[in-house]
């Protein structure tokens, strides 16, 4: 595990610019692994977590824990499920009382009974919510060092744990993770939603169908401008977010564009994830938003940023395919995941939607789809479950335009069935690790990286994703 050194920051960090942030948020450190050393660290991982049933539990109980900018939109999720009787929140805890209070008020609207309020400012109080007399599962919706050991002490209590992204940013913890969730045989997933946004699950379905042919290659991110946020005084708790981007350098936000992909690539499931090398460029578009801020505080965190304004990963899979990974929250340009799939028998480009199919080797000019063509495309492929849903995605397009809404039920029905969940321990465990990885390669001078099996052998089985199963 690694903690943020943040006493070089001296005088700023001691003064109001972070609130109460202090090192004991921190998780312990260690120093990085050799290789051999580091595939030995995953050798007793068995597996038996891929695919595994937990008892159903007719009404989920819910504890959440954090409730500010997510946590608030979770709730908003968990509506639909609470009034047809399938939830329940039963516990709702954050260290600021202002964010109980809000929750509390909103789960009013739609809930009978009142969930316990655990709204104490010290930050080990959540221990309290993860009590089994209380809830079944708990949500964790907090700043990023805290994921790991919510989720492990809530699973080692007897609770499935689902927390928000990336559920590590450690390999400790990533490993640690793995075990406990095999050890309690408890479910730990990573609250990844955009595997639920439309665009993603009709690429999915499209490559379910064949449509697509034979994988070769993807390009995915997380290019999101978010110099506003990081910079805003309470948008996130004590700057949270901002204090990431002062200490590491590398993909910081892996899984929202991997995690599509590796869907459409079966990883886990048929393929794994072989190596990577990452590359950061230099750091500018923080550090003149900071320079330009009128906050003398933040004027003099510029010369301290350590995240390079655009990483980019290059990952080959097992099998061979090739994935590019990006991240760039500092430079001003619309917001993007790419989304891009190649095959042999089709390629998607996102942002917007673009889709070519092939027709062999022509010397026509190759052009995507027209808006007629794609149209049927999109109407033939549309998943499943986007279409079951309608009417809660619909309702919830605060939700991100409904994905967040589908991602929520999924999680909650399949409890309430009884059947293993859509993405396992291993899922979020490892699109989580290719972040940690990343990080390493950058301060290695892009070298490349091993990545460990997370799953004990278990992703040479291949099997159709769980998403395709009807709940
Ligand atoms: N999947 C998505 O689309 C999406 C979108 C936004 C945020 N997120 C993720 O959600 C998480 C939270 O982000 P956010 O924007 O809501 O941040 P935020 O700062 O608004 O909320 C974090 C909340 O956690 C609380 N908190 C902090 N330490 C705590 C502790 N020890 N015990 C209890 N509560 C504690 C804070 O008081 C705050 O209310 C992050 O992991 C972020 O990456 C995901």
């Amino acid at each position: 595990m690694k903690r943020i050194d943040f006493l070089k920051l001296g005088g700023v960090l001691s003064g109001g610019l972070f609130g109460g942030w202090s090192l004991s948020s921190c998780n312990p450190s260690s120093n990085h692994a050799n290789q051999q050393s580091k595939a030995d660290a995953w050798s007793d991982v068995t597996g038996s977590m891929m695919n595994h049933a937990a008892p159903a539990l007719p009404k989920v109980r819910v504890a959440m824990i954090g409730l500010g900018n997510r946590g608030s939109t979770l709730i908003e999720m968990l509506e639909w499920l609470v009034t047809k009787g399938h939830a329940e929140i039963t516990v709702l805890c954050d260290v600021q009382e202002a964010h109980v209070a809000r929750a509390a008020q909103k789960v009013a609207g739609f809930q009978a009974t009142s969930p316990l309020l655990i709204a104490e400012s010290s930050e080990e109080a959540w221990r309290k919510a993860c009590n089994p007399e209380l809830a079944d599962l708990v949500v964790i919706a907090t700043p990023w060092h805290w994921h790991a050991s919510m989720a492990i002490h809530a699973m080692e209590q007897g609770l499935h744990a689902a927390s928000e992204v990336p559920i590590a940013y450690t390999e400790e913890d990533c490993l640690a993770l793995v075990k406990a969730s095999e050890r309690t045989q408890r479910h730990c997933i990573m609250l990844e939603n955009c595997c639920y946004n439309e665009e993603e699950l009709w690429v999915l379905n499209m490559v379910k169908q064949g449509l697509f042919g034979d994988l070769t290659h993807a390009e995915c991110a997380y290019l999101h401008d978010l110099r506003a946020l990081l910079l805003d005084a309470t948008y996130y708790h004590n700057r949270w977010r901002l204090r990431e981007h002062l200490e590491r350098d590398g993909n910081l936000y892996t899984t929202h564009g991997l995690g599509p992909v590796c869907m459409y690539m079966d990883v886990l499931r048929g393929d794994n994830l072989s190596h990577l090398v990452s590359m950061s460029s230099n750091e500018a578009a923080l550090s003149k938003a900071l320079r330009e801020s009128d906050d003398p505080e933040l004027q003099a965190l510029a010369s301290q940023i350590r995240c390079g304004d655009v990483n980019t990963t290059l990952i080959r899979t097992t099998l061979g395919k090739s994935i590019m990974l990006q991240f760039d929250t500092h430079t001003g340009r619309p917001y993007s995941r790419l989304n891009k799939l190649c095959g042999t028998g089709a390629t998607h480009y996102g942002y917007p939607s673009r889709l070519f199919l092939d027709h062999g080797p022509t010397w026509d000019w190759h052009r995507w789809e027209d808006d007629d063509s794609h149209a049927v495309a999109r109407e033939a492929g549309v998943h499943p479950l986007w279409a079951q849903l309608q009417y809660g995605i619909e309702d919830n397009q605060q939700g991100h335009g409904g994905m967040d809404f589908v991602m929520m039920y999924r999680l909650i029905r399949c409890l309430n069935e009884g059947v293993s969940l859509d993405l396992s321990v291993y899922d979020g465990a490892l699109w989580s690790l290719v972040g940690v990885l990343g990080e390493q390669s950058v301060a290695q001078g892009n070298q490349r990286v091993d990545i460990p099996d997370v799953s004990g052998g278990a992703w040479a089985s291949s099997h159709e994703h769980p998403v395709f199963r009807e709940v």
